[in-house]
């Protein structure tokens, strides 16, 4: 606590009849003496609120009610008794004489801590974001570090996430990841945007309870395997935490994460994308959160739509099961490969099978992991920047935006997969390839819009920085600014702006950052009620119609 001593306010309590409220400085602080019929009391004159001021409002008792929205604060104590958050009490005494003096309490930043992350908690428990902004700003001039903020969101959202977390903690790993981008107080920014999706979305859910640890002999990646393919959760997270227990690392458990989420083609890439911000979040927040992180996205990965078990998929599916991935896996990619147009083409027409006769011959041909997945982030952008978004509102088509954007991040997750795999030697090359094939898969397939309507005009798009960093950082920043009102949309555009600009540095083209910069500024569906009321009718009519 700063030591100061209490300050003469000029004030004798003779100035102050019984019952009201005076606004004085002391020390350049605004401070609000109240006096009541049990004594004197000195406040922040500020309400913590919007910060008017509290002598604007009224006194009854001892409760101050602010003026502006109807906050109440005790004053003996500055509980806020409505709204969410307390003021702060000074020190107050009147001398012999009566004359008024003050003691500002400015407690250590440091000594506050714990408080501050209560009331974050109880904020991102209620799902306040004033109060999540103010603490977190007040956290990070305590100087907090930023993965600690977030990591409360986390310990809150991912137990009581519904069927395994989602959206909201991998929108929350990117807006971490984005924090750099700022300096000083403004680092608060993609802190509360990461902590708020997870409030929003995660309010009032019950705690998901988590089984025992299998023991050290039974937790293995085969065992893991078994128990998501055969749904069965529990178990399937006991292995996980038994090998956490034992001491597994990132490096052991990963490989068992990208084994499962290349068994399918699962929701749109889903399992990929979320099983690469889960690492990397434990690379960020430390792997002794693993034990909250990894075992809640099991159900995530178990309850996904298996995209390839749909009929939409057998055409793609029968022709991919006739080919040898091992075999395939053994191949060294070619440097300097570079496709000649065939596996674009294949990519952007109307044949569904096409796709896997394409990236077959491109990986044959020496493309490599990454020379398929850069021709499908090509592919990709060029369908984001033809898409003829009147379609957004066609409520007949639920087509739109977001599936496309899946394309592109589905593709950066199968790079950083493989990464993983061939730099830190872990992961199975097959599995790998299993998800190349199903990235070239969701890159054409994402175009069905245009075989039912056309193929758009190329949008032209004017780069916001001629140098690619600055374009893809601040594409990013952009996609912080409440551009749009639903999280669905606010997260993919977080996650496509992450992505993109990853990708842009990998292969030196601005096209992915120009299709982002498409996405964020083109007109979305952001509600989903008038379609779904319409696509009710159309289903209890009998109209409905899918392949
Ligand atoms: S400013 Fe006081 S309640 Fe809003």
């Amino acid at each position: 606590m700063d030591a100061t001593l209490l300050t003469e306010t000029g004030i004798s309590i003779d100035d102050l009849a019984i019952g009201t409220m005076k606004m004085i400085k002391v020390d350049g602080h605004r401070v609000c003496l109240v006096r009541t019929s049990e004594g004197l009391h000195a406040i922040d004159h500020a309400c913590p609120h919007e910060g008017y001021g509290l002598t604007q409002g009224e006194l009854d008792g001892d409760l101050v009610t602010c003026a502006w929205h109807n906050w109440k604060f005790r004053v003996t104590d500055g509980v806020c008794v409505q709204g969410e958050e307390a003021v702060r009490v000074h020190d107050v005494e009147v001398a012999d004489d009566g004359a008024v003096r003050v003691t500002v309490n400015r407690p250590d930043p440091a000594t506050l801590r714990p408080q501050l992350l209560a009331s974050l908690r109880s904020g991102i428990r209620h799902d306040y974001t004033g109060q999540v902004a103010r603490d977190v700003v007040r956290l990070l001039q305590a100087d907090s570090n930023p993965g600690e903020l977030i990591w409360e969101a986390i310990a809150h959202g991912a137990p009581r996430a519904e069927f395994g977390w989602g959206h909201s903690i991998a929108s929350a790993t990117d807006c971490l990841s984005m924090v750099d981008l700022y300096e000083g107080d403004q680092r608060a920014l993609p802190i509360v945007q990461g902590i708020m999706g997870i409030a929003e979305n995660e309010r009032d859910r019950p705690v998901n309870s988590l089984p025992a640890p299998a023991s050290s002999a039974d937790a293995t990646a085969g065992a893991f395997r078994s128990a998501v393919e055969g749904e069965r959760t529990a178990e399937a997270q006991s292995y996980v935490l038994g090998a956490i227990e034992r001491g597994d690392g990132a490096d052991e458990l990963r490989p068992w994460f990208t084994a499962v989420v290349g068994d399918h083609h699962l929701s749109y890439g889903h399992g990929a994308i979320y099983t690469q911000k889960a690492f990397e979040l434990l690379d960020m927040i430390g792997w002794d959160r693993a034990s909250t992180v990894l075992p809640y996205l099991v159900p995530t990965l178990v309850y996904g739509t298996r995209e390839d078990k749909l009929p939409y998929m057998r055409p793609f599916m029968k022709s991919l099961s006739g080919i040898d991935l091992m075999e395939l896996a053994a191949r060294e990619p070619l440097d300097g490969w570079s496709d000649d147009g065939t596996l674009l083409a294949a990519l952007l027409g109307d044949q569904r099978t096409a796709p896997v006769d394409a990236t077959l011959a491109a990986l044959r041909s020496g493309a490599g992991v990454d020379g398929v997945l850069d021709v499908v982030v090509q592919a990709v952008s060029e369908r984001m920047l033809r898409y003829d978004h009147a379609g957004e509102f066609d409520f007949a088509d639920d087509f739109g935006w977001l599936d496309i954007t899946h394309g592109l991040t589905y593709a950066h997750a199968v790079r950083w997969h493989h990464r993983q795999a061939v730099e830190r030697g872990s992961g199975a090359l097959p599995d790998l390839l299993r998800l190349v094939f199903f990235t070239a898969f969701l890159a054409q397939w994402t175009g069905r819009h245009e075989w039912h309507t056309r193929v758009g005009e190329r949008h032209a798009v004017e780069p916001l920085a001629a140098d690619l960093v600055t374009y893809g950082n601040e594409l990013q920043r952009q996609s912080l600014l409440d551009g749009t009102t639903a999280f669905i949309v606010h997260a993919h555009a977080v996650k496509m702006s992450r992505a993109a600009s990853l990708e842009a540095l990998h292969s030196g083209s601005s096209l992915a950052l120009d299709a982002t910069a498409r996405f964020i500024e083109a007109p979305k569906l952001e509600r989903f009620v008038a379609a779904t009321v319409e696509r009710s009718i159309d289903f209890l009519n009998g109209r409905t119609q899918r392949d």
